[in-house]
């Protein structure tokens, strides 16, 4: 029997977008299970804005030292019904520049990521741990990390995502609360916030622009991410 000719399509062009990816087979994984406590939740100042009130709210923010370099805050963008969550870093130069997450190179790639798991970008909402871009690209601070967290969590709060995909070892440990590497972080579901929010892991995509060798196990991480979206929204 042949598969519907929706699914043969649908196959094709996931075909397409792994090899820009640089992956060409299916490899099955088995999850681990061993969830990580989730941080506590927004402060009471951040407990009512809609998304616009707290949009301004980030835009005007001044609360840690990384305010004074930025050109602009980079809030998030996408589909602010979407039931995926795409979490990244910080923003780099040209997110500072044009105020949206992940439209360098990295972006590029992220995209085609989603669109191997048929999430074109404009169906998920994707944001960073930080808003402010760090100088030189370094990794965010704990205090920077603190004052823009509680962001995060409003965010997380008016979007109710099914399902967060959290990009590199900085924003899954900030994100989990957690020191754990990323290997030990990958193929397991994590929570976040007060809503118990499923949480998967992956490579960031700049990492994986600089060792392409790792796309295979990104690719198996969004498998498993998918999977466990389809398993919590059976209806979906
Ligand atoms: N890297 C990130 O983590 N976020 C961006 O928005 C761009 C690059």
């Amino acid at each position: 029997m042949f598969p519907p000719i929706r699914k043969m399509a649908d196959a094709a062009r996931r075909a397409r977008y792994l090899e820009a990816l640089g992956i060409d087979v299916w490899v099955p994984r088995h999850p681990r299970a061993e969830p990580v406590v989730a941080p506590a939740a927004a402060p009471g100042d951040l407990a009512s804005p809609d998304w616009p009130a707290l949009r301004a709210f980030v835009s005007d923010c001044t609360r840690c030292a990384l305010h004074q370099g930025r050109t602009q805050t980079v809030f998030g963008v996408g589909d602010t019904a979407a039931r995926w969550m795409v979490v990244g870093e910080a923003p780099g130069a040209d997110e500072d520049r044009q105020g949206e997450p992940f439209v360098g190179a990295a972006g590029q790639l992220l995209n085609s990521m989603l669109a191997a798991i048929e999430l074109p970008r404009e169906t998920v909402y994707i944001t960073n741990i930080l808003k402010c871009r760090p100088p030189n690209n370094r990794d965010p601070r704990p205090e920077e990390v603190s004052e823009c967290l509680p962001y995060l969590h409003r965010q997380a709060a008016l979007l109710r995502p099914q399902i967060i995909l959290a990009l590199g070892r900085v924003a899954a440990q900030n994100l989990l609360g957690t020191d754990w590497t990323l290997s030990k972080l990958r193929g397991t579901v994590h929570h976040f916030g007060p809503l118990n929010t499923p949480v998967v892991v992956t490579y960031h995509p700049a990492y994986l622009l600089r060792s392409p060798g790792e796309k295979r196990k990104a690719w198996e991480d969004l498998k498993f991410a998918r999977r466990v979206f389809a398993e919590l929204t059976p209806a979906a």
